[in-house]
């Protein structure tokens, strides 16, 4: 939550300020606002509303300097204002933060510097940073010691960016549980929450770890371990494009990011099970037979979309590993004492790698000494960094918050996991893998024939946009699917929407169905259709409208739905990534119709690092 970047060099600050920040956006987007130093002093510029906001601010009111930083806020503390936003001053104006993250213990320090005559004009624990790293400086601490002072009294998760009205030509960067990346410049250096915002200018950096502060001048990076111990830290080179973070000619990230899928869907194969190859290749994942041996329980934990990919892990490895598998949402899984030792595996799954929950999910497994197995997308971050073992599904940045190829490249992950296991446990023969590995290749081509028809779930939005509420419903896997579904309607069309296992609607839910409700079902489990079309039956006697998810050549499911969107031929257990991308087209094209803004939706950050 919130995008935070810094830049110090001979360039104007504040066009590479707002530039790294239109790259952030999607990390928070209610509030946004920088400051720059001109040499004197520090000039600041913030206001409520998305970045277009402040740019025009910027140019009704041109500041200039080469040294800076800037926000782009999720508000936790203190509602969206002109005011609340960041960056905040002291009062003195000789200290300048922004912060991404949570300060657990700003009352305490708060009601301290009340007491020492200090005044708040914000609602945030961000403005108590900038007056205590201030009182600490005015005691006579230089600026770099007044932020070690003042960082050694923070408690929760943080990154701060900070600027000193006396040290024209220094940045200082923290991070405590939030991501922070330092980019390499040529007499130039850069602060930002995420890579893309350095990409215009450098592909070398820095990843800052846990606890450490860095200082930056134009010409020099020192890392520092809490206790001004130097740092020596391994350069990364980035070796992905601009253009994958940029909407290339696409109306939304979203849309460019669901294209992309037959792409990063066959990289992310190819990378792991070579066409020319032997088998699987995990490189140093450690999970051979005898590390399989020693393991009798296995977690899925992740949040959101990351945990319905998980899910699809956990009932694939469950039946086909014949492991037994418990998933668990991130957020629940920290506080339900979970029974933990060395003979347990616990696979976290996250894009950003960044998730607070997911994290700590991570660390309480370590802690009790299981290992840990991350499928993570972004390269070098927290969780990647933390676990034993990572499984990278290259699927390169992802900027619409709603999560689209992260999550069919972490069922592809899921997919090739469960095979790995599988023949390391006797529970697949070779070539049962082989009929496997050759549908998996198959995959890429049958997504891209989903989104030539993409006119399909166009039109199917028009026909449906004034529904109130909508199930999705399915058996099995494709029970599974409809949850990921569902929550995309959710987030991107505001729309009411559940999903149900379809035999559980009886339970309960069918007294909320009539003529104002859409059903999605999911019907790609072909053994489970009857059901699923028995199901169908029930609802559109009680009014609703009906839209089925099958298997191309499946006519049945036609004679009782009203629509029905066909996905090529596929094995059941590779399905649910095929049966997921006319959910994906169905809920952006709601959203169209419906207005609303579909890469920033409201309320949401792509990035949730706090708990
Ligand atoms: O970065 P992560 O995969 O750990 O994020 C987990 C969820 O916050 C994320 O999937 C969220 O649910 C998405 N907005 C869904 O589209």
């Amino acid at each position: 939550m919130c995008g935070i970047v810094g830049y110090v060099g001979k360039n104007q600050a504040p066009s590479i300020l707002i530039d790294g920040l239109n790259k952030l956006e999607y990390r928070g987007y209610d509030s946004a606002g920088i400051a720059v130093h001109d040499g004197q002093n520090i000039n600041i510029l913030k206001t409520k509303g998305r970045l277009s906001n402040l740019i025009k601010l910027v140019i009704e009111n041109p500041l200039t300097g080469t040294l800076g930083i800037g926000h782009t806020r999720w508000a936790t503390h203190g509602a969206p204002s002109d005011v609340n936003s960041h960056p905040h001053m002291s009062e003195d104006h000789v200290i300048a933060v922004v912060h991404n993250g949570i300060i657990e213990n700003y009352m305490e320090i708060k009601a301290e510097l009340l007491e020492k005559g200090y005044h708040f004009i914000s609602e945030t624990d961000t403005e108590t940073i900038a007056h205590l790293i201030d009182c600490y400086y005015r005691d006579g601490f230089s600026f770099e010691d007044a932020v070690f002072k003042a960082v050694s009294r923070l408690e929760g998760a943080y990154a701060l960016s900070i600027i000193c009205r006396d040290c024209p030509g220094t940045l200082i960067a923290v991070r405590k549980g939030a991501p922070l990346v330092i980019g390499k410049g040529e007499g130039e250096n850069f602060i930002a929450s995420d890579i893309p915002a350095l990409l215009n200018y450098t592909r070398e950096v820095y990843f800052l770890e846990d606890n450490e502060i860095a200082v930056l001048t134009e010409n020099s990076i020192t890392i520092y371990d809490k206790d001004k111990n130097v740092v020596n830290r391994d350069i990364y080179h980035v070796t992905w494009d601009i253009e994958a973070a940029e909407k290339s000619g696409y109306a939304h990230f979203m849309l460019k990011e669901i294209h992309e899928q037959p792409k990063i869907v066959r990289e992310t194969i190819l990378k792991r099970v070579p066409e020319n190859g032997d088998g699987i290749v995990l490189d140093n994942i450690k999970l051979d037979k005898q590390e399989l041996d020693n393991i009798d329980r296995i977690y899925v934990v992740a949040c959101g979309t990351a945990y319905y990919a998980g899910l699809i892990g956990k009932h694939l490895i469950e039946k086909i590993c014949r492991i037994p598998v418990i998933s668990e949402v991130a957020s629940e899984f920290r506080y339900m004492d979970p029974i933990l030792d060395e003979r347990t595996l616990l696979i976290v799954v996250s894009q950003s790698g960044e998730t607070a929950d997911t994290l700590e999910a991570l660390r309480i497994a370590k802690r009790n000494g299981a290992r840990v197995l991350a499928i993570v997308n972004a390269v070098g971050s927290s969780i990647a960094r933390e676990a034993d073992d990572v499984f990278y599904i290259l699927a390169g940045p992802e900027i619409a918050v709603a999560s689209t190829k992260a999550y069919s490249a972490q069922v592809a992950a899921m997919y090739i996991l469960t095979c790995h296991i599988a023949l390391a446990v006797g529970k697949m023969t070779e070539e049962e893998f082989k009929a496997i590995r050759d549908e998996l290749y198959t995959l890429p081509s049958k997504i891209e024939l989903i989104l030539q028809k993409e006119n399909v779930e166009k039109k199917l939005a028009e026909k449906y946009k004034d529904v109130r509420n909508v199930f999705f419903i399915g058996r099995g896997l494709d029970y599974l699917v409809s949850q990921e579904g569902s929550l995309k309607l959710k987030e991107i069309a505001y729309l009411h929407s559940e999903a149900y296992a379809a035999g559980e609607l009886k339970h309960g839910p069918i007294a909320m169905i009539d003529e104002n409700t859409l059903v999605v079902a999911i019907a790609a489990q072909e053994e489970l259709i009857e059901k699923t079309i028995n199901n169908i039956k029930e609802v559109k006697a009680r009014g609703a409208k009906t839209m089925a998810i099958a298997m191309k050549g499946n006519t049945k499911i036609a004679e009782v739905a009203d629509d029905v969107i066909y996905i090529p031929r596929t094995m059941g257990i590779l399905a649910p990534v095929l049966a997921n991308i006319p959910n994906q087209l169905f809920a952006y094209y709601m959203a169209l119709s419906l207005g609303t803004d579909i890469d920033k939706p409201r309320n949401l950050a792509k990035s949730v690092t706090v708990e």
